[in-house]
């Protein structure tokens, strides 16, 4: 595949802090000030990966289109991993990323975590959401969506993380891709923790909501955990969050 990213940004391509500053501009720069969107609008695996799942993501295009360059142009230089997400609602980002990961990486396995019975519990000190949001969200029709396109890397599990999670970590053994996208703060700790330690060497935590107008609780976490506690940088500010982990 024909690289489209921006070359020649004028900063160090190196490891620096555990991380690659130098991608995450080629990444973050590209879409915001360096044409990337148009160059992703026509790439086919883009176009065909969004018209399956546009009808069940309320993921942001930008976010989605960051997914998209780790998934095409990076996850190969990383040793394998699989991927999982906490957060699927109506399924719509794992259907894009699993199949975006069918066409690249045979073997390669999308864990999507959810109640797929909306929030649970909130924190009102700190979550703007209520408990019962994303409820609208049908797993048996989902099912029937994820046999039909025929994503048989696309695992579904429903439940609370903190019920399920283990096991999947389990299963899964390493993952190249974390995507945070539950919006509240006890899930988003949650999911962050008990990740980490199953990261592969380089892997990618995306935080979706951490810098959302709506999501301060997952920006807490942030703050609290992946900044302070662990003394991570970010690899990407924008359009969200993007941390690597180094063993
Ligand atoms: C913003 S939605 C995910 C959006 C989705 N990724 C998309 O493409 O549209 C957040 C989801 O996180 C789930 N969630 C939050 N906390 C959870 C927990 N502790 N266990 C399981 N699911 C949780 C909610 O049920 C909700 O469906």
């Amino acid at each position: 595949m024909f690289n489209y990213l921006p070359q020649g940004l004028g900063v160090a391509n190196e490891l620096r802090n555990r991380r690659n500053v130098y991608e995450g501009y080629q990444r973050g720069w590209g879409l915001q000030y360096g044409g990337l969107r148009e160059k992703i609008l026509s790439d086919s695996l883009y176009q065909e990966a969004y018209e399956v799942a546009k009808d069940r993501t309320i993921m942001s295009p930008d976010n989605r289109m960051n997914i998209f360059l780790i998934m095409r142009f990076f996850l190969g230089k990383v040793p394998f991993g699989h991927i999982v997400e906490f957060g699927s609602y109506r399924g719509g980002s794992a259907i894009f990323m699993a199949y975006v990961a069918k066409q690249l990486y045979p073997g390669m396995k999308v864990f999507a975590l959810d109640t797929f019975e909306g929030m649970p519990f909130v924190d009102k000190r700190v979550d703007a959401h209520n408990s019962g949001d994303f409820s609208d969200t049908d797993l048996i029709s989902l099912q029937a969506r994820v046999a039909e396109l025929g994503l048989d890397n696309l695992v579904l599990v429903k439940g609370l993380f903190e019920n399920t999670q283990a096991s999947v970590m389990v299963q899964g053994g390493g993952f190249s891709l974390a995507h945070i996208d539950c919006d509240i703060a006890s899930a988003v700790q949650y999911s962050y923790d008990n990740v980490k330690p199953f990261m592969i060497n380089g892997g990618y935590i995306v935080f979706d909501d951490a810098t959302v107008s709506s999501c301060i609780g997952a920006t807490e976490i942030v703050e609290d955990l992946v900044i302070r506690r662990d003394g991570l940088n970010s690899e990407q500010i924008w359009p969200h969050f993007v941390f690597r982990i180094f063993k």
